[in-house]
C-alpha cells in the first residue's frame, strides 16, 4: 500500500523491504544521560507508575509535563498571597494591602518575563490569555477589516489560526451583503509539507491586510526560517498588511525573537513549555495593540464607564476582563525561568534532534506497508515531531491502544486540529483521520523511544484483523 508516494512523501518504496537509509547525514549530539535523568528527578509526574511502569509521555506538541519550580510558584500563589491583582497597564499606582503588594511584584516580574522570552521591547505589549487559542481570537476580532481586505495563510494552519479567520470572513460577508466573498484565502506547502518561501510571497496581493502564519507545525514539526519570515512580514507591511504568527510550537523549542522576524502580533502558550494550563500569551507593536479593539470586556477593561459610554484602559489591560489567573502568572515566570536558564533552548533542541533521529531510524524502514511518515525525510527539519498516517484506522487504534495498555506509552492520535489540511491533501488517500503523532521534549529518552518503536513494530508485523477500526 505505497500511497504516501502519490504525493511526495519520502521512503525507498519500490523494494519493500530494503533497510532503510540514513535518515541524516549528521550524527546528532546525545546530551549526557546523566543530565537527563537529572531533569526528569525534576517531574514529579514521571515518578508515577501504573502496572509497575513509568509513565511515557510523547504527547508534548500538546501539552508538557511541570517540572517542581512551576507548581511550587503555584502553590506559592495561593498559600502566600492568594487575592486578586492589579499592577496592571494603569500602572504604577500603589496597591493598598499586604497580599496586593506582594502579588504585584509577581505580576510584574511576569509579564516582562514574558515579554523579553520573545524580545518586546516593553511588557506593556505582553495579553495575558488562556492560550494561543484566545490570543488569535483577540487580533481576528480587534483588527478593522473592510470588504475587500484579503486575509492569508498557508494551506496547513492549526484550527485555532484559521478559525478566527473564517469568523472574520463571516462577518465581512454579512456587512458587505455578499455571501460568496471570498477574504480568506491560502497558500499550498511543498509536496512534502516543508515551506516554500516563494508561494507564500507571491500569494501576497496589494489587498493583503493579514498574513496568519503558523510558524511550526503541529503536524510534522516544521518551520518557517526566520528569514523567510523577514521577507514575508517586509512584503506585508509594504502593501499596508500586519504579520501575526501562531507561535504555539515554536518559543517552546527555539528561541524566537519579534523584532528580527518583524512581526506585527504574536502569539504563544504556556502549558506547551513547562507552564501552568490555560496561560497563554497575546504580543502585540504597542501602536497596533492600541487601534486594535477589545474583544472579551468588563470588569478590568475599563478605564471609567457612565450608563452610556466607556473609557478603555490603555493596552494591555484593556484585553485582560475579569479577574486573571495569577497563580499563572506566578507560575508562567517561574516556567520560562525554567526552560531559559536550567534547560536552555540548546539543550532543547540537542536533545529532540538525537530522540526524532533515533525515532526515525526505527520506524523509517517499517514504511510503505502499512503507513507512511508525514513531513520531510530529515529529522532536523521535523523538530520533536513524528507522525505517522495510514489508510488503516485499526493499525492506528492498535498502536495507540497497546502502547496505553501495555507500557503507558501517551501519543495523540487524530486530526490535531489541521482538518482542512488533512482533508485537502488526505481524504483521496484514505488516511486523513488516522494519524498517530509522537511528540519529544528534552526530558524524554532514546529508551522511551524505543518502547513506542519496539510496539509499532510488533503491530505492523502482525495481522490486523481482529483489531477496530474506531
Ligand atoms: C500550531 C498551533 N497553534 C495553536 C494552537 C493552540 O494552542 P492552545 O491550545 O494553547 O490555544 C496549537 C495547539 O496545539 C498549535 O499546535
Amino acid at each position: 500500500m505505497a500511497v504516501g508516494w502519490l504525493w511526495g512523501g519520502w521512503g525507498d518504496c519500490g523494494d519493500l523491504h530494503a533497510p532503510a537509509r540514513a535518515a541524516v547525514s549528521l550524527a546528532p549530539m546525545t546530551l549526557a544521560a546523566r543530565d537527563i535523568l537529572e531533569l526528569r528527578e525534576a517531574f514529579p509526574a514521571l515518578a508515577r507508575r501504573r502496572n509497575g511502569k513509568p509513565p511515557i509521555y510523547l504527547n508534548n506538541t500538546c501539552m508538557t509535563l511541570r517540572p517542581r519550580v512551576v507548581i511550587d510558584a503555584l502553590r506559592r500563589y495561593y498559600e502566600e498571597f492568594p487575592t486578586c491583582g492589579g499592577g496592571r497597564s494603569e500602572g504604577a499606582q500603589k496597591l493598598d494591602n499586604w497580599f496586593q503588594d506582594e502579588l504585584r511584584v509577581y505580576e510584574v516580574a511576569a509579564r516582562e518575563a514574558a515579554g523579553r522570552l520573545i524580545g518586546a521591547s516593553s511588557a506593556d505589549e505582553v495579553v495575558w490569555t488562556r492560550n494561543s487559542s484566545e490570543a488569535l481570537n483577540i487580533v481576528a476580532h480587534g483588527l478593522r477589516l473592510e470588504p475587500g481586505d484579503e486575509i492569508l495563510g498557508s494551506e496547513r494552519e492549526h484550527n485555532s489560526n484559521l478559525v478566527p479567520w473564517l469568523e472574520a470572513e463571516r462577518r465581512l460577508r454579512e456587512r458587505s451583503g455578499d455571501p460568496e466573498l471570498v477574504v480568506r484565502r491560502f497558500f499550498e506547502l511543498d509536496a512534502d509539507g516543508d515551506f516554500d518561501l516563494e508561494r507564500a510571497l507571491a500569494a501576497i496581493t496589494p489587498n493583503t491586510r493579514v498574513l496568519a502564519l503558523g510558524h511550526a507545525s503541529n503536524l510534522d514539526g516544521t518551520v518557517i526560517p526566520a528569514a523567510a519570515i523577514r521577507a514575508l512580514a517586509d512584503r506585508v507591511h509594504a502593501v499596508g498588511g500586519v504579520l501575526v504568527l501562531d507561535a504555539a510550537q515554536s518559543v517552546p523549542h527555539r528561541r524566537v525573537d519579534v523584532e528580527e522576524l518583524g512581526v506585527d502580533f504574536l502569539a504563544y502558550s504556556l502549558h506547551k513549555m513547562c507552564g501552568p494550563s490555560g496561560m497563554g500569551v497575546l504580543w502585540g507593536r504597542y501602536a497596533l495593540l492600541e487601534q486594535l479593539d477589545p474583544f472579551i470586556v468588563g470588569g478590568d477593561t475599563i478605564a471609567d464607564t457612565w450608563q452610556d459610554r466607556v473609557d478603555y484602559k490603555r493596552p494591555p489591560g484593556r484585553f485582560e476582563a475579569g479577574l486573571q489567573d495569577y497563580a499563572g502568572m506566578v507560575g508562567a515566570a517561574a516556567a520560562i525561568d525554567y526552560i531559559t536558564e536550567t534547560v536552555g533552548y540548546d539543550t532543547i533542541r540537542a536533545q529532540e534532534l538525537a530522540l526524532n533521529t533515533h525515532l526515525t531510524e526505527r520506524l523509517a524502514p517499517l514504511q510503505c506497508d502499512h503507513f507512511w511518515l508525514l513531513g520531510p525525510e530529515d529529522p532536523a527539519r521535523r523538530g520533536g515531531v513524528l507522525t505517522m498516517s495510514s489508510p488503516s484506522g485499526a493499525l492506528i487504534n492498535a498502536i495507540e491502544r497497546i502502547g496505553d495498555e501495555e507500557a503507558n506509552v501517551m501519543v495523540r492520535r487524530g486530526m490535531f486540529c489541521v482538518n482542512a489540511y488533512l482533508h485537502r491533501r488526505f481524504d483521496r488517500l484514505g488516511s486523513s483521520k488516522n494519524n498517530l503523532r509522537a511528540s519529544v521534549y528534552f526530558y524524554n529518552t532514546l529508551e522511551e523511544c524505543d518502547v513506542f518503536a519496539d510496539i509499532v513494530e510488533r503491530v505492523v508485523k502482525s495481522p490486523l484483523d481482529h483489531f477496530d477500526d474506531e
